[in-house]
């Protein structure tokens, strides 16, 4: 028998999550219906947050925090460089410049101290990212925020379900960030949210999401009038009925996801333990992770060939290994900004020698111990 093709990630749908789709589908709503209130206040609940704006996916939810948060030309935004570049990209969609903060070489999420070093007057806010789902130093961040009067967006994509000293990501931070892409913890094929707990920050985002109309269809029925006003230049990046009665459906499972995911984790570390120029990251003890991604870093003068000899293998193999994240100012729109090599070094050492394992709660023991053979090949383990 042929072996599957192992994905890094996928999607698991099952049969309530397409009941409940085609359950919209034979009703009256297929978008700006009921399903929209329901996820938010479902999703917005399971991270402790007062409010939830869904929207059409990740990028946008990062776009509309960048308009309601206010910035523009003139402002900084810190980001963390080890990312997916829609995280910069949100400070650049309107206008303002990024400055990118280098990573903590054991967990590769924001470095504080680097962030602190960063910081003028023209700083506006620290876009801090949970790489693969091990949440970021919340507190030392928000005590940035505070002594000097910026916002803390969290790019939580990689971390539904984890936590941080106790508190659910999603709860923490100003403004928190999620996409459900089908490669993320749960899916609406494509889809997005930000969550938090300024009732004047989930207002500004709704009217972005919708044009910049101030007041819905609903709003204007209850009011007897057919006359709107479209007061900022806003998008449509409503996320549609079908679309969050999947994201319904699928957070019913997302606590068992988790687990299954930490689990995998856990194999992977007990496996790599004895392994010479490897290592995996560190999940810091006031903190779970929600492991979104699995990354490996190979170590040494020659940590890139070896990385990309075991890319080939692997993907050769039938593995479906992937690199997260070239370092963003290397791509070449903001090399072009003039942005250089050398910014970020902890990142790009890291980069030399980052490989995303397959990581999602399909994956069985089998295959996860042919991962786990193919590293240690990789590294003659
Ligand atoms: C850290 C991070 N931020 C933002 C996004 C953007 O999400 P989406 O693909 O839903 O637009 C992603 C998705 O790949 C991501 O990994």
């Amino acid at each position: 028998m042929t072996k599957r093709f192992v994905p890094y990630g996928r999607q698991i749908i099952d049969e309530a999550d397409i009941e409940a789709v085609a359950a919209v589908m034979r009703g009256d709503w297929l978008t700006t219906g009921p399903a929209v209130a329901q996820f938010e206040e479902a999703f917005s609940d399971f991270v402790g947050a007062q409010y939830g704006v869904a929207v059409s996916n990740g990028t946008a939810a990062l776009h509309v925090a960048a308009l309601a948060a206010g910035f523009g030309p003139g402002d900084e935004v810190i980001v963390a460089a080890m990312t997916f570049a829609a995280s910069a990209n949100m400070a650049r969609y309107v206008g303002a410049d990024v400055v990118f903060a280098d990573v903590r070489s054991d967990t590769l999420t924001i470095d504080p101290n680097h962030v602190a070093s960063l910081i003028t007057d023209r700083t506006r806010a620290i876009v801090a990212v949970d790489f693969a789902g091990v949440p970021c130093d919340l507190d030392e961040l928000r005590s940035l925020c505070e002594q000097h009067d910026l916002l803390l967006i969290e790019d939580a994509c990689h971390a539904p379900g984890g936590t941080y000293r106790g508190r659910p990501i999603g709860s923490i931070a100003d403004l928190s960030i999620f996409s459900f892409h089908p490669v993320k913890h749960l899916t609406t094929a494509e889809g997005g949210m930000v969550t938090t707990d300024s009732p004047e920050l989930a207002e500004r985002m709704r009217q972005y999401r919708n044009h910049g109309i101030k007041t819905d269809f609903r709003q204007r029925e209850e009011q007897g009038t057919w006359a709107y006003d479209m007061a900022a230049l806003g998008f449509n990046y409503r996320l549609p009925d079908l679309n969050c009665a999947l994201g319904i459906s699928q957070l019913a499972k997302l606590p068992d996801w988790v687990e299954a995911r930490r689990r995998i984790a856990a194999r992977y570390n007990t496996a790599f333990a004895d392994f010479d120029g490897l290592r995996t990251l560190t999940e810091p003890e006031d903190r779970t992770a929600s492991w979104h991604l699995f990354p490996v870093i190979f170590e040494g003068p020659d940590s890139a060939a070896i990385r990309a000899s075991a890319f080939e293998n692997m993907r050769a193999a039938g593995i479906g290994v992937n690199v997260h994240y070239l370092p963003v100012y290397l791509h070449s729109y903001y090399r072009n900004l003039g942005y250089e090599p050398g910014l970020c070094p902890v990142a790009e050492t890291a980069y030399a020698g980052l490989l995303s394992l397959p990581m999602w709660p399909g994956l069985t023991d089998e295959e996860q111990d042919r991962v786990v053979e193919m590293v240690g090949a990789a590294v003659g383990a």
